[in-house]
């Protein structure tokens, strides 16, 4: 991989996510020499920090890594520290100086990349502050990479995507939905556009119903301030679950450049669509943890209120109305404090027509493992052995862990399309937009208190009207880890 020339702005550098993620991912990259000599990173905060400071702070992040001080050490000269009210016009005039300085000695050639990892309610501020202190006149390119949420609500999202339209293109912004960045996630559009025995099967000729499932084992730990006014079902079904539901239902686009795969995705989201709010109420249920003899409710954590009505999970069904999947549903839930962690598809195949023996026969099932098995499993029906009996058969591959070990976290992989300008794995306005207006109706049917709240332990996989969802329809959730 070739040197990368850049400078990266970072706002948010004191942050929870910086420490934990973007640290040490850009540490990896400096490693592979993709970030080296003519890189630099300006972390930016409100508080005041002198460069040597900040350097601490990133050599705390990087104590996990087993390499020798002078390595880290190498890695920290790159990064600078500029103390910015993002709401001061002038304190962005200080920032441009400092970006000139340092491409006089670091020679980035102008190229900046701009990320945002902080409140969301300041990122049109600070788009707007970039261009006004004329930040954004330099040679290289300009990009902006965005945390999510993007927006509470679709039309939110737009104001804000006005307010962003009107210093970048879209071609320079790159939100991130870090799912994007699993590996098992990329490996989606492989296995069913590499394999000539899924493509064929895969649509309501074959396929009886498709199971997403993303358990999360922790609760809401210290984020309750921003969890309680966004819950599960904005916090992770308007984005991961969607992009994964996407991801499983597009048609083979013309090729892998990221506008074909767009193009694609986008049809999938317009093609979901709801009869009306009593089908929303009956198709979506919403959950919150309560005690176990172990673990705390989640109005008992810290910062919720103990009337909250938030839900920590949702589960729900959608329709894709379109000629591959007509009358396959999509089952879908996500939750905190659930069994164990998990994220895991199910792909349930149809029955065969006609059974010739005497012992029951077992769906097929394509399990694709996104975390933290990563993997996928195929349940076949094989004759027992020693019987003319049907005995289910499951073919497993789950990557070792040397290949685990080396993979690259998500966020690398993301800060590298980012750097390469290759947008396949971020989600473009269009999916956006189209995302929130689904969740939107949702959330409005909730609002209306058409949907009642129901109540799980903490430890479960959801209240039972999860299990009710597929039970009417005599299908179950494959994925019961709790027995
Ligand atoms: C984030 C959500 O987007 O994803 C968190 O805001 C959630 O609430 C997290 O915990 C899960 O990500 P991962 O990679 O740990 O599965």
């Amino acid at each position: 991989m070739s040197e990368k020339y850049v400078l990266i702005t970072l706002f948010g550098a004191t942050g929870d996510l910086a420490a934990r993620k973007l640290y040490p991912s850009l540490y990896h990259l400096f490693q592979k020499n993709v970030l080296k000599n003519h890189f630099a990173l300006i972390g930016t905060g409100r508080r005041f920090l002198t460069n040597e400071q900040f350097r601490q702070h990133i050599k705390q992040s990087l104590s996990d890594i087993n390499d020798s001080d002078e390595q880290k050490n190498k890695f920290c000269q790159h990064f600078y520290y500029v103390s910015l009210d993002v709401t001061n016009l002038d304190d962005f005039k200080e920032l441009k100086k400092t970006i000139h300085q340092l491409d006089e000695k670091y020679h980035f050639h102008g190229n900046q990349l701009f990320y945002l990892a902080m409140a969301p309610q300041f990122f049109a501020t600070i788009a707007n502050h970039l261009k006004q202190a004329n930040i954004l006149e330099t040679n290289g390119y300009h990009r902006l990479i965005i945390e999510k949420p993007f927006g509470t609500d679709y039309s939110s999202a737009l104001q804000l995507n006005n307010e962003l339209s009107k210093v970048f293109k879209e071609e320079q912004i790159f939100r991130i939905d870090h799912y994007l960045g699993k590996e098992m996630i990329q490996n989606i559009l492989a296995l069913r556009f590499g394999n000539a025995i899924f493509e064929a099967l895969w649509s309501h000729h074959y396929i009886d119903n498709i199971q997403i499932t993303f358990a999360e084992h922790i609760g809401v730990e210290d984020r309750a301030a921003y969890y309680e006014n966004s819950g599960a079902l904005k916090d992770m079904m308007q984005n991961h679950v969607l992009q994964v539901l996407t991801l499983l239902a597009m048609e083979p686009p013309v090729s892998l450049e990221p506008l074909s795969l767009l193009v694609e995705k986008v049809k999938v989201l317009e093609a979901i669509s709801f009869k009306d709010d009593d089908q929303i109420a009956h198709d979506f249920v919403r959950g919150q943890y309560i005690a176990s003899q172990e673990q705390c409710g989640y109005r008992q954590e810290q910062n919720v209120s103990p009337q909250s009505q938030t839900e920590t999970f949702v589960a729900g069904v959608f329709h894709i109305n379109n000629f591959r999947w007509a009358n396959v549903p999509f089952y879908v839930r996500t939750g905190k404090k659930m069994t164990e962690k998990g994220t895991r598809i199910n792909i349930v195949f149809k029955n065969l027509p006609f059974n010739l023996f005497d012992s029951s026969m077992t769906q097929n099932i394509l399990t694709i493992y996104i975390q933290p098995t990563e993997g996928f499993s195929l349940l076949l029906n094989g004759k027992e052995v020693g019987s003319d009996l049907l005995a289910p058969v499951k073919l497993d591959f789950k990557h070792n862990a040397h290949t685990l070990s080396n993979s690259p976290e998500a966020y690398e992989k993301l800060l590298l399309d980012c750097l390469n300008d290759d947008h396949t794995n971020f989600t473009h306005w269009k999916e956006v937009a189209y995302s929130w207006k689904i969740i939107d109706q949702i959330e409005n049917v909730w609002h209306k208190g058409l949907s009642p709240l129901y109540f799980y332990q903490a430890g479960t996989m959801g209240p039972e009207q999860s299990a009710d969802l597929l039970q009417q329809t005599h299908r179950h959730w494959i994925w019961q880890p709790q027995q």
